[in-house]
């Protein structure tokens, strides 16, 4: 199934899934529409997601605008930094991505080159879009945010936001409150985030308007093991670390105790969100098969962060993509906001027993500076502060001239102080997920064809819990009371919270083709039998097998199905 994207692409666009922005006035690259099914399967994903971050570990969500002021992006470094190398073909003119371009062509380390580099390796290459030698090409950077102004006029600058992260962190001192001024805590955002990426040509994999799902968890610098480590400590997946990427090795599976004991992952927080974003991933529907965590290599990680890892799905069309990437980042964040802001980012952390410091404090005997020095007697006052001088007396710096203050001029007193605790700058951990490609992702490997009976079956494997609709109610035939039966049938699904499709138009086999393309999990058919016995047929998408139930069990069945709680060959 190589043309597995074009599939895919063409279902979604038929079926209701994705659709191509504006169409009517020619639709933009690097942004979509989630049509009727899309949208739901992207809240059913976004609401896994939220189960774990929220429900699992604790940690609230809030929501930030979208456009930010310029301060906020100057502090973060992607007023200064976050551009992409680009270039422009000096013969078709068209904008380019020189790493891609690069690597495209299988030239290693394209993405951290410098523009130079990359002009030099790229102008012998064509140009992917007309062919012709690239040539005379220059490199340059370009950012990627979206410039805006705020209010009318253009006094004050604004950007859309390039990622949803920077919410929690100017948010942290509330945040701190919120949580009753204890580490660790932590709180999450799902939001749209922008980027004016140069060339998108990879449908939604690299949109200039996406969803993203991030996590800040503030943790105590010297504090790294996970509270619930347990959780995941014998969790197996497969990394890709530094030494395998070099070695030209294959990612090992370990556990994550393994993992943290060996090195091979910074610390267990690390390690704790690694697993769980496993977990999370082949929840939604991604196939293990096709999912590794790759650890930046040292060139590509940030030079702040500790340890980075990127969570990459593989793809028929894209190869391996990152999808969710991980990284502790360090008092990065705080100390560029309390740089930029002024503000305070610290926590207070009271020891458990206050500690008992011995101070030297001095007490300037203003009485004789006064008359002694005048105007400069409050700099001598500080000076000596700054010096805390012996009994001797001391020589100090007076506007370039020493003077030497004798000792009847100051008190100097011992004294034992009570150190309630201490003011510490929290690290970061930051998962952050493409929901955009992540819904790629369950689409691609969902999707499946086979024959049955002759023919071409069409089916998306979606899990239950993330397919669109849950159930199809279908009458076998539309007349003799059967519709009326399916009305009611699907009413009484309905009450149990699940999203119902009725249909009732084409043979039979056709309404179920329908359904499997959609990735409907269950179907109920309502036919003669059903007037007789008041039983109808449950069909599982998957199987093709079919079971008979009393009307009366069927709500409460097909929710345990779509709930997990149980399984159709149990039934
Ligand atoms: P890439 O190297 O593919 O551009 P990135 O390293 O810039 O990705 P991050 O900045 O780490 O990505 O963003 C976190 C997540 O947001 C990514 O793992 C990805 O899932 C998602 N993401 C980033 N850029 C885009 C985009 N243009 N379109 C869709 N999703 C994106
Ligand atoms: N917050 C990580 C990123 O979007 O780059």
């Amino acid at each position: 199934m190589s043309d597995v994207y074009d599939k895919i692409m063409d279902l979604a666009k038929r079926r209701g899934f994705i659709w191509p922005t504006s169409e009517c006035y020619g639709s933009v690259a690097g942004f979509i529409d989630y049509g009727p099914l899309g949208s739901m399967m992207k809240r059913r994903i976004e609401n896994i997601w939220r189960q774990f971050y929220i429900i699992q570990e604790g940690y609230y969500e809030i929501e930030c605008p979208t456009i930010g002021q310029e301060d906020i992006f100057i502090a973060s470094g992607h007023v200064k930094g976050f551009s992409d190398k680009m270039c422009q073909c000096p013969a078709c003119r068209e904008y380019l991505r020189a790493d891609h371009v690069a690597e495209g062509h299988n030239i290693s380390g394209a993405s951290t080159m410098s523009s130079e580099d990359l002009t030099r390796v790229i102008c012998t290459l064509p140009c992917p879009a007309c062919g012709e030698a690239l040539g005379a090409v220059e490199v340059f950077n370009f950012n990627l945010m979206f410039e805006t102004t705020i209010g009318p006029g253009s006094q004050r600058k604004g950007y859309l936001r390039p990622e949803t992260a920077q919410g929690m962190v100017t948010d942290f001192a509330r945040l701190l409150r919120f949580y009753r001024d204890k580490l660790p805590f932590g709180a999450v955002q799902i939001g749209k985030s922008y980027r004016n990426e140069i060339s998108p040509r990879q449908g939604m994999i690299r949109l200039r308007e996406f969803t993203q799902a991030e996590a800040e968890i503030f943790v105590h610098p010297e504090k790294k093991d996970h509270p619930c480590f347990e959780r995941y400590a014998a969790y197996e997946m497969p990394l890709f670390g530094i030494d395998q990427q070099v070695q030209g090795g294959d990612p090992v599976v370990v556990t994550m105790e393994t993992a943290v004991s060996q090195g091979l992952v910074a610390n267990q927080y690390v390690a704790y969100y690694l697993a769980l974003t496993h977990q999370i991933l082949v929840t939604i529907g991604v196939d293990p098969e096709k999912l590794r965590f790759r650890q930046h290599l040292p060139d590509e990680r940030a030079h702040y962060a500790v340890d980075c890892w990127d969570a990459e799905i593989l793809s028929a069309r894209f190869g391996w993509v990152e999808t969710v990437g991980i990284a502790d980042r360090t008092d990065y964040d705080l100390l560029a906001h309390q740089r930029q802001s002024g503000e305070r980012f610290v926590v207070f952390l009271p020891y458990e027993t206050p500690r008992k410091e011995r101070q030297v404090r001095v007490s300037p005997n203003m009485g004789a500076l006064g008359p002694r020095f005048r105007g400069k007697a409050k700099a001598v006052a500080d000076a000596l502060c700054r010096h805390v001088p012996g009994p001797e007396g001391v020589t100090i710096d007076l506007d370039g001239e020493e003077v030497f203050i004798s000792p009847d001029l100051y008190g100097v007193k011992e004294m034992v102080v009570e150190i309630p605790g201490e003011e510490i700058t929290p690290h970061v951990i930051e998962p952050s997920y493409g929901i955009d490609r992540m819904i790629y992702a369950v689409l691609e490997h969902s999707y499946d064809e086979e024959i049955v009976e002759d023919e071409e079956r069409r089916v998306l494997r979606l899990s239950p819990a993330v397919a669109p609709v849950q159930v199809a109610v279908f009458p076998l035939l539309a007349r003799d009371g059967l519709c009326e039966i399916a009305v009611s049938v699907s009413d009484a699904i309905k009450n149990e919270g699940l999203l119902v499709e009725y249909d009732d138009s084409g043979a039979i086999g056709r309404r179920y083709r329908r359904q499997d393309e959609i990735g409907t999990p269950f179907a109920v058919t309502v036919d003669y039998d059903t007037k007789e016995d008041s039983t109808v047929t449950l069909r599982d998408r998957d199987s093709m097998g079919q079971v008979r139930i009393p009307i009366r069990e069927l709500p409460a069945t097909v929710r345990s199905l779509v709930e997990g709680k149980v399984v159709f060959s149990d039934l």
